[in-house]
């Protein structure tokens, strides 16, 4: 069954489906080193990897019951992706990435915030965790993560694998009825 992407607006972005038409500006970002240093994208990035990405990629999403996969627009451009993978029981991990032309201007925090309200409210997913992890030293997700209220609950040793290497990462979380201010405890 394919389940539509749920369009979502904030002040500045509309989260919406990711399309056939986005391949050359998946293309583009993915070429960033920063970005593949911390996605686990193919390396080099190749046209042929957009297209499968904004076709197979999305459509398996699409057809899952557990991945929801927004573009995010910013003037109806496509700036990147936030994804939310949900697991048992009402509780969800996030991913996310963008293009470097669009960092640094907060947009990663609106868009993190504006889905982890959709994932709480009842009549949006009804979640009660939200799950955010990265590879050690990913300090511009950890903001990310830190501005939106999650809680830093440490470092787990050798937990992600990332191009044939087990490597260090820090986890964090978001329950529902948290306060969304910044919290201490965060290695920043
Ligand atoms: C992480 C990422 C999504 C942040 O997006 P963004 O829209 O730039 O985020 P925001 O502007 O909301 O906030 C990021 C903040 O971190 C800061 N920052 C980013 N990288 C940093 C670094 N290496 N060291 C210190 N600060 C950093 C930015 O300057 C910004 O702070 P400011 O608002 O005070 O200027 C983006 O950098 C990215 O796509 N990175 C590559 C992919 C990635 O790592 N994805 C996450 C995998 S877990």
């Amino acid at each position: 069954m394919t389940v539509l992407t749920p369009v979502i607006q904030s002040e500045r972005l509309l989260l919406d489906s990711v399309l056939p038409s986005d391949a050359a500006a998946v293309f583009e970002y993915c070429q960033d080193a920063d970005l593949q240093r911390f996605v686990p994208v193919p390396t080099p990035y190749l046209l042929s990897d957009a297209d499968k990405y904004v076709t197979d990629y999305v459509g398996a999403a699409a057809e899952s019951a557990t991945d929801i996969l927004w573009a995010i627009r910013v003037d109806g451009v496509f700036a990147g992706v936030i994804e939310l993978r949900l697991e048992p029981v009402h509780s969800a991990t996030v991913g996310f990435w963008l293009g470097t032309p669009w960092r640094g201007q907060g947009i990663m925090s609106e868009a993190l915030q504006t889905v982890s309200e959709y994932g709480f409210e009842p009549d949006g997913l009804g979640l009660e965790r939200l799950h955010w992890e990265s590879v050690v030293d990913n300090i511009g997700s950890a903001i990310v993560a830190r501005r939106a209220g999650f809680h830093f609950e440490g470092t787990m040793r050798a937990s992600l694998v990332h191009r044939g290497e087990r490597l260090d990462s820090w986890q964090a979380s978001l329950l529902r009825g948290d306060s969304r201010i910044p919290e201490d405890g965060w290695p920043l």
